[in-house]
């Protein structure tokens, strides 16, 4: 299945922020269910027709899509594991030292 995103382009990036967490929630919902899934913003560069084909208001930005489903294990791509940042290298902590 695929999720198409889109918000009131007037929307400010506050509304973003809140999109983003309420995208999350989508994906935690859905692997709550034993659903797997991908966002993908590269759909956002498809605007056009996207909102052609689902006859977006006029004033309606695409987010992102999102594909749904069940994975296939045995695939090679769903055994790609991307490596993680350490958090010390993206935050600093002020105020935890002991
Ligand atoms: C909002 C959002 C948009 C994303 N858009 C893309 C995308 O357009 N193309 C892509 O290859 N990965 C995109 N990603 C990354 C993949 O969805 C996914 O996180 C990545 O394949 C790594 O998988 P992992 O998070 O399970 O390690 C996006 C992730 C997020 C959160």
């Amino acid at each position: 299945m695929g999720l198409i995103f889109s918000i009131d382009a007037a929307l400010t990036k506050f509304s973003w922020l809140d999109y983003g967490i309420f995208i999350q929630t989508v994906m935690m919902a859905a692997q709550a269910v034993g659903l797997d899934m991908c966002p993908q913003v590269s759909f956002a560069r498809f605007q056009n027709v996207i909102a052609e084909h689902l006859e977006l208001p006029a004033d309606y930005e695409v987010v992102c899509g999102m594909s749904m489903g069940l994975s296939d294990c045995d695939s090679p791509v769903s055994r790609l594991l991307t490596g993680r940042e350490p958090v010390e290298n993206f935050a600093r902590f002020l105020g935890f030292d002991s």
